[in-house]
């Protein structure tokens, strides 16, 4: 449906002008047809900097594929509940788990999903961790322009921040990704983290999430989030094989 209604052409109300009149009060005035809403919102889509390989990301489609893991069920109507309040959540969320049980798909879907469906309309972005810091990285010339790249990533409404921890950084990195997650907490917007690191690491040796982002963003994250852990098993390599094995028989 959103399909048919964001093409200019296929608009029955207003033949793709993107305005329809309508009488008030016995006055004729031009308003912004629906089409024009819905186009703009697919635009802040698009723009938010989704990989295409999410793009498909919905709730809905959020399967409660393992009746062995109840963090799966717990996870998406904590999720859940964030869109349906939003704007009126007073936290973010931090989704933690391993690889492959759908953190990003989630923080994702939730993503689209206030996009597509608040009002006033949302800005949102999505970050994925390793590219930023290497973007970030890349301006170490001293030309000044890492706040730049920054500055979309503070001021947007709410940012998907995924895989936090992953890839190398360095402190001077570390102090601006500090002021990113800061500047978001003092001017209370909303972010929503994945990362594939824990406090408590499983196997020794494995690096915790502190020792990945320092002391002070961790405990940051923690102020400002909701945290939800995903303890299940990768959806990737057991219920897709399953399927492909299914197709083959
Ligand atoms: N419960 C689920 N229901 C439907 N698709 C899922 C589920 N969990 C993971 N996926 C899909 O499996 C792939 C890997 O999930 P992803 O969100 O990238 O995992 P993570 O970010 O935790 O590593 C993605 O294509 C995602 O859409
Ligand atoms: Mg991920
Ligand atoms: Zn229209």
């Amino acid at each position: 449906m959103t399909q048919a209604i964001t093409d200019e052409a296929a608009c029955p109300l207003c033949d793709g002008t993107g305005w329809i009149l309508v009488e008030e009060s016995g006055v004729e005035m031009a308003r912004r047809c629906e089409c024009a809403e819905a186009r703009l919102r697919e635009r802040s889509v698009t723009r938010a900097g989704i990989p295409d390989r999410y793009r498909h990301c919905t709730l809905d489609d959020f399967e409660l594929w393992n009746p062995e893991d109840p963090t799966l069920g717990k996870s998406l109507r904590v999720v859940q509940e964030f869109v349906d309040l939003y704007p009126n959540v007073d936290k973010g969320l931090v989704l933690m788990g391993p690889v492959g049980t759908g953190k990003t798909h989630l923080a994702v879907a939730a993503l689209q999903q206030i996009l597509r469906e608040k009002r006033p309309p949302v800005h949102g972005r999505f970050a994925d961790f390793t590219s930023l810091v290497l973007e970030i990285q890349m301006t170490f010339d001293g030309s000044g322009s890492s706040r730049e790249i920054l500055r979309p990533l503070v001021e947007c409404d709410v940012l998907v921040l995924d895989e936090l921890g992953a890839g190398k950084t360095t402190p001077w990195v570390m102090d601006l990704l500090y002021y990113l997650v800061n500047t978001r907490y003092l001017e209370n917007r909303l972010t929503i983290f994945t990362t594939n690191y824990s406090d408590f690491p499983k196997k020794t040796g494995e690096e915790s999430l502190t020792d990945r982002v320092s002391q002070r963003i961790r405990s940051r994250l923690w102020e400002m989030c909701r945290r939800i852990e995903l303890r299940g098993r990768d959806y990737r390599a057991e219920r897709l094989a399953a399927r492909e094995g299914g197709l083959n028989r």
